[in-house]
């Protein structure tokens, strides 16, 4: 296989990358989008394979473990992404985050070692400056890719143990001071290991950085975790393309730095659409109380609740039905209920629409993929700022195991939400929820909507209050 023919297979996998990036962006072409980014990573993969063939010569030795680790990798990849549920991909996507981070961290040691096996320089000749560069940013950007990837990983799962209660920010005085001298204390490692060649320079600069994705990760509050995970996806393609360019591999270059660009594109759209400043989600809690958290218990005060029967009751006397679904109809997989109820409710001649918000349920896109499951129309689903000038005009809003984005505790100064847009459910004329019980939402805030006199709770799993509703109705 020539050079020529390798570069342009990585030239067409590239496009077919872009492509995907393009068709991921609407519902109606996601499909098409995935089938061509795994057009793409098959086509890199396979050329990269025969490169390595083509280089090892007579001995396939390295090709044989490249196959090893796909096979194993692979199947292991294969395996989880086959049993996760929509609910938990945040964290499978975050530990993928910590793989990606660790692997540039393993590649750029073994070039720092090895340079002669990567092609950087002959045997005994000091490593270029530039790829040194190279290296020491592929390394700090991977560890702390890594270790900032598990920490999220923990807390996206629940399973943080560090953390005192779900979602909270861990925060301490001088943390901000700290985080500032360890990453200076970085900067100049980096710089030491690019001017000396110096091993010990590479390793000190790899654990700094690693205690630093630490340090970053942990005073993140709960509702800020979306900007998180889609932070250290667009720190992992940096990583992948600062390596790219040590191994003068156009291919790594050009996927990581797709992946390093959409990242924080879509990093930067997530923190429009919830008023936060980039720089204060990266070096956490500014503005934020993590006192103000409840620790997911609930306040002991009175509010009203009322059966299936009473909520189809109040559904059918009203005109405009505003439907808000959240975390908890995802949990419950109760899309295909509650489009059954919208029909009935249409049929009835009430106007049903349902209201998105950004960061709703766990990941980018999470509600609209669900409703998108349930074939509900595109035409009755409406995001944030094209609804929420509805919500005053609207009969009843009914929010389904949605708790955060629908709190005008996010209205108040001083709360851990303060300034992240919601839907405003409360001014509908009746706003009916349903959720378990009075516990918190991911942020582990209390919610003053639940105690507002036009509230009716109902209370239970959302996909059988959501199917008792319907029959109500009918
Ligand atoms: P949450 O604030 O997490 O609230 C979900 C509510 O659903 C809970 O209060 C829970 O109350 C209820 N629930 C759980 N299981 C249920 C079931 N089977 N039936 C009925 N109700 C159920 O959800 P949200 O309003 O969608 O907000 C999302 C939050 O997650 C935001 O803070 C957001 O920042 C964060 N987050 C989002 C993402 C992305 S990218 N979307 C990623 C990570 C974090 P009970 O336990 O009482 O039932």
């Amino acid at each position: 296989m020539s050079m020529n023919l390798v570069t342009l297979l990585y030239l067409i996998a590239s496009i077919c990358f872009i492509q995907a990036l393009k068709g991921l962006s609407h519902p109606t072409t996601s499909i098409r989008g995935n089938v061509f980014g795994m057009v793409g990573m098959a086509i890199a993969v396979v050329t990269t394979a025969a490169l390595i063939y083509k280089l090892a010569g007579e001995s396939a030795q390295g090709l044989v473990y490249v196959l090893g680790g796909l096979v194993v990798g692979g199947g292991i990849g294969a395996y989880m992404a086959n049993r996760v549920e929509m609910t938990k991909m945040p964290e499978l996507v975050a530990f993928m985050h910590s793989m990606i981070g660790l692997a540039a961290v393993f590649i750029a040691v073994a070039a720092a070692v090895e340079p002669w096996a990567f092609g950087i320089t002959g045997h005994n000749s000091p490593i270029p400056h530039g790829n040194r560069l190279e290296l020491a940013l592929g390394a700090a950007i991977g560890a702390i890719t890594f270790s900032g990837s598990v920490i999220a990983f923990g807390k996206l799962s629940g399973k943080y143990k560090f953390r005192l209660f779900q979602g909270a920010p861990v925060q301490f005085k001088g943390q901000h001071m700290l985080n500032l001298a360890l990453a200076l204390a970085l900067v100049f490692f980096i710089v030491g290991y690019t001017v000396s060649e110096a091993r010990i320079d590479m390793w000190l600069l790899i654990a700094l950085a690693f205690v630093l994705g630490v340090l970053i990760i942990i005073p993140i509050g709960g509702a800020d975790m979306p900007v998180v995970v889609s932070m250290l996806n667009s720190y992992s393609g940096w990583a992948a393309a600062g390596i790219g360019f040590s191994l003068n591999n156009s291919m790594l270059i050009i996927a990581g730095s797709l992946v390093g660009s959409s990242g924080a594109i879509l990093s930067y759209i997530m923190c429009k659409a919830m008023n936060r400043s980039f720089f204060n989600v990266i070096l956490g809690g500014f503005g934020g109380d993590a006192a103000a958290a409840t620790g997911g218990k609930a306040e002991q005060r009175p509010v009203k609740s009322g059966s299936a029967d009473d909520a189809a009751f109040v559904l059918s006397q009203a005109e405009t039905v505003v439907i808000v679904p959240g975390y908890g109809l995802a949990v419950a997989r109760a899309q295909h209920a509650v489009k059954e109820l919208a029909a009935k409710l249409t049929e009835k001649g009430i106007n049903v629409k349902y209201a998105i918000h950004p960061v709703a349920g766990r990941m980018p896109g999470h509600m609209n993929v669900l409703l998108a499951e349930a074939e509900v129309p595109y035409d009755q689903v409406f995001e944030m700022e094209d609804i929420n000038g509805e919500f005053g005009q609207a009969d009843v809003a009914i929010i389904l195991g949605a708790n955060d984005v629908v709190n005008p505790a996010a209205h108040t100064k001083g709360s851990p939400i303060y300034g992240m847009p919601i839907l405003e459910a409360y001014k509908a004329k009746t706003v009916i929820v349903n959720k378990r019980s009075m516990a918190a939402g991911y942020a582990g805030l209390d919610n003053e909507l639940f105690y507002m006199d036009k509230t009716m709770m109902v209370f239970g799993d959302a996909k059988k209050v959501v199917e008792d509703i319907g029959k109500a109705v009918e």
